[in-house]
Order: structure tokens, then C-alpha cells, then sequence
């Protein structure tokens, strides 16, 4: 018979992440942000990465057991080293540009790709090592439902999405027999800057006013008519930690209010 692992009422546990270690990158704001605090409040000890200095510092001044590590990820080597000895990797940072591809900058495409998926690939790297000597580790990548559908104008964020998706089943596969999972979390439109900071581009992008991008354009194809909270996002992130999610992995954990159910 396969041996069974037994899990006490799951559910009735609130998260107890007490001696764990997670790394979040881009965590001084939006998304990245609400991780770090919901880890930190299950008792995690949080590495906190991102390239704004001041986001990270208003962060650990927030809440206990949060320590601060400002890093730009296109510095690939520092991006590994800094992963190692992690229990828990969220790769979350991530940036965007709305183009068409034939006015999208090379240099920009290069840099999407290398702060949301090669990055990723070295911190998954630098972490494994530790998660399988210990024989447990946690991997939750923030894709996006761009990691599953394509939106036009967004050639490099899908693109990186869509690879997100690939090494995160890849690490599912390899990570399995060490207990260490990996999958992904797919929000809609999240209330966070990256948003807000698009709504402008889109608008000149689609040729209408700022003020109808919301309604026609972001949420044109979600069933709910909201945007996601970084809260929400970050609820599922900590699911993905619990014992209640030990069985899943290579999976995407999809918040898109309906949009992939077209
Ligand atoms: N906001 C949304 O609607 C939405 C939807 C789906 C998925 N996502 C994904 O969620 C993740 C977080 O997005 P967000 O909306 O919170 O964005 P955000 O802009 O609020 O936060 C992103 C963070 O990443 C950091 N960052 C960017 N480039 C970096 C680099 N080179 N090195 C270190 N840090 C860097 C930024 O400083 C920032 O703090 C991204 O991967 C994004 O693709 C966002």
C-alpha cells in the first residue's frame, strides 16, 4: 500500500509558519507586500527583496520578523545567492510596458524577461538546495492570468508569464520526491501601482480615455466586475504554504473572476 500522509483537520489550523524562512521578492509594494505580511503574521521569518530602499524600510517598520534586502533582480548572481537557505520563494517582482510589439523597446523585452523569469530560475536555483536537504520547500510563483491567456500590446509580460508557467511545473516535477512543491497564482486586475501606472499607456494604446480602461478594457473579460486585493492574492500565496496544499503542486491557482472560464 502507498503510505499515506495524514494531515489533522487542516482546515480547523490557523497557519503556523513559526521557523520557516520566506523569501518574497518585490515586496515593498502591491502584491509582494501583502505576502510578506500575511507569512510574517503565520510567524514566518520574512526576506523581503525588492529595489525600492524606502518600500521595504515603511515594510519592516510594519510588521515583526521582516528583514529587509535591497536588490535589484537583474543582478542574477546576487538574486541566487540571496535564495539560499530559504524555506518558502515567492517570486513575485515583476514589471510591465503595453506596446504594440512593433514599436516595443528590444532592451525592455530583455529586462521582462529577465526580471520575471530568469530571475525567477535563479532564485528557484539558489533555494532548492536547502528545501531538498531538508526534505521540504515551498515554491509559489505569481504569474497572472497572462500567464495563461495572451492580452494584446503585452508581448513581453506574456511571454515571461506563459515561461513562469513552464518552470513552474518543471520545478513541480523535479521538487516532488524532496517535499518540495511549486506552483503558481494567477490573479486578475489586482488594486495595486502596477495597475494604476498602466491605465495611462492602455488608454493610448486602445485610443480612449483614461477613464473608460477599467470598464472596457481590464475588466472587459472578468465575469466579476472588481479588481482583486493584494489581500486576496496573498490568502492564496499562504495556502499554498499550509499543509492543507501539500498534494497540490505543478498547479496553477487561478483568482480571475471568471476570465478563463470564456
Ligand atoms: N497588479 C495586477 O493586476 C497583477 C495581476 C496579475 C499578476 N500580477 C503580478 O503580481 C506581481 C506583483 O505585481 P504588483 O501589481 O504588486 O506590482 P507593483 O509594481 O505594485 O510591485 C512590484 C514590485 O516589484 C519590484 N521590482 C520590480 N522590478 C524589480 C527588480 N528589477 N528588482 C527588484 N524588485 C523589483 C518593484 O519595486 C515593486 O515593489 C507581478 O509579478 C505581477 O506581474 C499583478
Amino acid at each position: 500500500m502507498t503510505p499515506r500522509t495524514p494531515i489533522a483537520a487542516p482546515s480547523a489550523q490557523p497557519l503556523d509558519l513559526g521557523g520557516r524562512t520566506a523569501l518574497v521578492t518585490g515586496a515593498a509594494g502591491g502584491i509582494g507586500r501583502a505576502c510578506a505580511l500575511r507569512l510574517a503574521a503565520a510567524g514566518a521569518k520574512v526576506r523581503a527583496v525588492d529595489r525600492d530602499a524606502a518600500g521595504l524600510e515603511t515594510l519592516a517598520e510594519a510588521a515583526e520578523g521582516v528583514e529587509p534586502l535591497v536588490l535589484d533582480l537583474t543582478d542574477l548572481d546576487a538574486a541566487e545567492s540571496a535564495a539560499a537557505g530559504s524555506d518558502i520563494l515567492v517570486n513575485n517582482a515583476g514589471i510591465q510596458l503595453v506596446r504594440p510589439i512593433e514599436q516595443f523597446p528590444p532592451d525592455v523585452f530583455h529586462t521582462v524577461l529577465t526580471v520575471m523569469l530568469e530571475a525567477p530560475f535563479r532564485l528557484v536555483r539558489g533555494a532548492l538546495p536547502h528545501m531538498y536537504e531538508q526534505g521540504w520547500g515551498r515554491i509559489v510563483n505569481v504569474s497572472s492570468v497572462h500567464g495563461l491567456r495572451a492580452s494584446a500590446f503585452k508581448s513581453a509580460y506574456v511571454a515571461a508569464k506563459h515561461g513562469l508557467e513552464g518552470l513552474s511545473k518543471t520545478a513541480a516535477l523535479e521538487g516532488a520526491p524532496h517535499g518540495v512543491t511549486s506552483n503558481c497564482v494567477n490573479p486578475g486586475y489586482v488594486r495595486t501601482p502596477l495597475v494604476e501606472r498602466q491605465i495611462a499607456d492602455q488608454a493610448a494604446a486602445h485610443g480612449i480615455p483614461e477613464e473608460r480602461v477599467l470598464g472596457e478594457i481590464l475588466l472587459q473579460d472578468s465575469a466579476l466586475k472588481r479588481l482583486v486585493e493584494p489581500a486576496e492574492v496573498a490568502e492564496a500565496v499562504a495556502y499554498l504554504c499550509s499543509p492543507a496544499a501539500s498534494f497540490m503542486t505543478g498547479s496553477s491557482l487561478v483568482l480571475d473572476g471568471g476570465w478563463t472560464a470564456h
